[in-house]
């Protein structure tokens, strides 16, 4: 078999992806299916590496004569992103640009301000005794950071985080992606509005650093700065968020593992892999052939469109032993979650570090929170990020801590 129905963005993928890539894995490893113009999907654990680390093959950009390009979406999104869809050597002219600030190091210095926001996030409900733990504390944190990291206006967190959560989950082409791209639009005009003051004046953040570095010799235009400041939004926004809110409503289903975690804070950075692992918040990007080549034994002309799936890649039985459970303490972990290769996932250090501070906060002050599995909604489909639109918990009333972060 090498056809099949693989659709990415169907209501079924979100409900039943890890069954789907089974039977991938289990009978084409690299299938064609004709959704969205046609594309093969790769699904074996060291396929979807081989592809990856080719990056002169399995390019992540082209433009065509006719107007149309391609990108690491499939379909195309109608705003391009930089680094994430641009190929070497013009790549590494740009990722260089936004190392430093993602660097472990770097990255380090940033805990205090996120274990303060974190604490303002379970302040905001810790009185209650109820709360949604997508929109009071999964989404806020991630959101909160980007903006500050970026040095947009915090307050506008709310904005930011609804419309990339509607970008992230709608399906192209549909009216919800449709209202999605236009309260993208407004989220445009503020990243120009930043680009321009800090044009002006510059600050200590991502964006000032940006508007004033050379590339070649040259300053970035606008339309560049914004290809690269969404990237940092959309990819610091809402992945984050859905790790954090799967793996609070699996540890909740598990209580004894969630007691092993809360009392051994220890296990925390190997849980971190394991749960990017199980729930692979990113299923899968997009290459396009350069050549004619081969992958996993399946001929390809060149200009195919290739879905690569971390997703599947991450529960390859050639590779973890007892893919379908989580193991807390599994090493080594492999898995694909951030991607490999040049294009590797650039927040990843920041994405362990909120997921973890969140978790044991989280942990420690609603330690006996339950998830209202009935009213919990997963995303009905998945356009990029496979999370949570909403999940309402209730726990013990407990005392605010009080925070020097105030919107
Ligand atoms: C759980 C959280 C996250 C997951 C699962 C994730 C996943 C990924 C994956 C799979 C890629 C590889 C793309 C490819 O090979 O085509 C990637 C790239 C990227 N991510 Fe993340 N990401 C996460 C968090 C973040 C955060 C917090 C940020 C920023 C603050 C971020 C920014 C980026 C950027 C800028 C790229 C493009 C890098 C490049 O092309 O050089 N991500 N991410």
């Amino acid at each position: 078999m090498t056809s099949t129905e693989f659709d990415h963005h169907s209501p079924e993928y979100a409900r039943n992806w890890r069954e789907i890539n089974a039977g991938l894995r289990a009978q084409c490893p690299v299938a064609h299916t004709d959704a969205h113009d046609g594309f093969w999907v790769v699904s074996k654990h060291a396929d979807v590496a081989e592809v990856a680390r080719d990056d002169a093959t399995f390019s992540s950009y082209q433009e065509f004569p006719d107007g149309s390009r391609t990108g690491a979406t499939i379909p195309v999104s109608p705003l391009r992103q930089v680094p994430i869809e641009m190929d070497p050597p013009e790549f590494f002219d740009y990722r260089k640009l936004l190392n430093g600030r993602f660097s472990p190091a770097a990255v380090k210095r940033w805990e205090p301000f996120l274990r303060d926001i974190t604490t303002f996030c379970i302040d905001n409900i810790i009185e209650s005794g109820s709360a949604d733990l997508v929109s009071d504390i999964a989404s806020p944190v991630p959101a909160i950071l980007t903006l500050e990291l970026l040095g947009m206006p915090t307050a506008e967190w709310r904005t930011v985080s609804e419309v990339t959560h509607a970008l992230v989950h709608t399906t192209p082409g549909t009216p919800e992606n449709d209202t999605a791209l236009g309260g993208m639009m407004g989220i445009l005009g503020q990243i120009n509005e930043t680009i321009a003051a800090r044009r002006a004046e510059r600050k200590d953040d991502l964006i000032s650093e940006l508007v004033h570095t050379e590339v070649n010799g040259e300053l970035m235009t606008d339309a560049r700065l914004v290809e690269i400041i969404t990237l940092v939004m959309l990819g610091g926004v809402d992945t984050t968020g859905s790790l954090i809110g799967s793996s609070l409503e699996w540890l909740r289903r598990h209580p004894d593992e969630l007691k092993r975690l809360a009392n051994d804070s220890s296990l925390l950075p190997k849980a971190t892999e394991e749960f990017l692992r199980y729930f692979s918040p990113i299923p899968g990007l997009a290459r396009t052939t350069t050549r004619a080549c081969a992958v996993g034994g399946q001929a390809l002309e060149a200009g195919e469109r290739l879905f690569l799936s971390w997703s599947s890649a991450n529960y390859d039985e050639d590779v973890f032993e007892r893919p379908d459970e989580v193991v807390l303490d599994r090493y080594p972990n492999k898995h694909q979650a951030f991607g490999l290769g040049i294009h590797r996932c650039l927040g990843s250090n920041f994405a362990r570090l909120q997921f973890q501070v969140v978790v044991e906060e989280f942990l420690r002050r609603l330690p006996d929170y339950v998830v209202d599995t009935d009213a919990a909604e997963p995303y009905p489909s998945i356009a990029v990020v496979n999370g949570w639109v909403s999940l309402p918990i209730t726990f013990t009333p407990g005392p605010r801590l009080g925070s020097k972060f105030a919107l």
